[in-house]
C-alpha cells in the first residue's frame, strides 16, 4: 500500500467539535435528539438507497453508529468508518448492546467498524453498492471534499447510490449576518443550553460550503444528482447515482 504523502490533508486533526473527547462522544446522542429526529433520518436513508439483501454499504463518518445499527438488518455487510478511534469504540459497544437487547445479535457480525476517513479509507473487494455520509463531509475544506467525492465514486459500482446529508448553506450569502443571528436564536429555542455554542463553533471553525458548489463537486466526481433538498438554509440532502 502507498505510504501517506506528507502533503495529504490531515483528516485526523480535530477541527471544531472534538470527536475524540469522551464527554463530547457520550453526550452526542442526547444533544442530537434535541435538534434532529435521527430515527426518521436513518429510515429515510434506508428507503432511498434501496439496499438488497446482498448489498455492501459504507458509511463514512459513522459517529455513534445509528446508521450501521439500522442498516445491518437490511444487507449483507455494513462498513462503518470514522477517523476517531474513541468514537468507533463507543459505536461498537453501543451496537453490541443495542443489537443484543433487540434480539438481533447476529446482525452485529455484519458490521465492520474501520478506522479511516474520506481521504484514507481504502476499499478492498467488490465495488460498493451504496455509500452514506451524514454531517461529516463538512470536516474537509472544499478541495478535499472534491477529492473525497472522487475517491467515493472510485469505490462504487456503476448505478450505486450515494446519500449525503450535511450542513450546507443555501441562504443568500449577502445576508450572512442576519441569517446566522436568526439561526442561532432559533437553535437556542429548540436545543436549549449548549446548542448555540455548538453552532457557533460549526460556523466559525468547520468547512460548510454553499449548495451550488456542493452540487458541482458531486457531479464532477462522477455522480448524477437524483434529488437535492435544502432545509432552513442550513441543511442539505443529496441522493446521487454513480454514472457509468
Ligand atoms: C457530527 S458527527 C456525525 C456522526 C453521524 N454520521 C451522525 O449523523 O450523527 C461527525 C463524525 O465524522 C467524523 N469525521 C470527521 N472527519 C472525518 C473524516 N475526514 N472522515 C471520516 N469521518 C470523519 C467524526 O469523528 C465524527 O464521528
Amino acid at each position: 500500500m502507498r505510504d501517506r504523502p506528507a502533503w495529504l490533508y490531515d483528516e485526523t486533526k480535530q477541527i471544531g467539535t472534538d470527536y475524540e473527547d469522551l464527554s463530547q462522544i457520550r453526550g452526542y446522542d442526547q444533544r442530537m435528539a434535541k435538534i434532529r429526529d435521527v430515527d426518521r433520518e436513518v429510515a429515510e436513508v434506508l428507503d432511498l438507497i434501496e439496499l438488497s439483501p446482498e448489498a455492501t454499504v459504507l458509511e463514512l463518518g459513522c459517529g455513534t453508529g445509528e446508521f450501521p445499527i439500522a442498516a445491518a438488518g437490511r444487507c449483507r455487510k455494513v462498513i462503518a468508518a470514522d477517523v476517531s478511534l474513541p468514537m468507533l469504540a463507543f459505536a461498537r459497544d453501543k451496537a453490541s448492546l443495542r443489537l443484543r437487547e433487540a434480539g438481533r445479535a447476529t446482525d452485529l457480525q455484519r458490521i465492520e467498524f474501520v478506522e479511516g476517513g474520506f481521504l484514507t479509507y481504502r476499499h478492498e473487494g467488490e465495488p460498493l453498492d451504496a455509500v452514506v455520509t451524514a454531517f461529516a463531509l463538512h470536516h474537509l475544506p472544499d478541495f478535499w471534499k472534491q477529492v473525497a467525492l472522487i475517491r467515493i465514486a472510485g469505490m462504487m459500482k456503476e448505478g450505486g447510490r450515494l446519500f449525503i446529508r450535511d450542513v450546507v448553506y443555501s441562504f443568500d450569502p449577502a445576508e450572512y449576518e442576519i441569517f446566522f443571528d436568526r439561526y442561532l436564536l432559533r437553535m437556542a429555542e429548540i436545543g436549549g443550553e449548549g446548542t448555540p455554542q455548538d453552532m457557533v463553533i460549526h460556523i466559525r471553525d468547520e468547512h460548510s460550503t454553499i449548495g451550488w458548489i456542493m452540487e458541482r463537486m458531486i457531479e464532477r466526481a462522477g455522480f448524477s444528482i437524483e434529488a437535492a433538498d435544502y432545509r432552513a438554509g442550513f441543511i442539505a440532502t443529496y441522493l446521487c447515482l454513480k454514472r457509468g
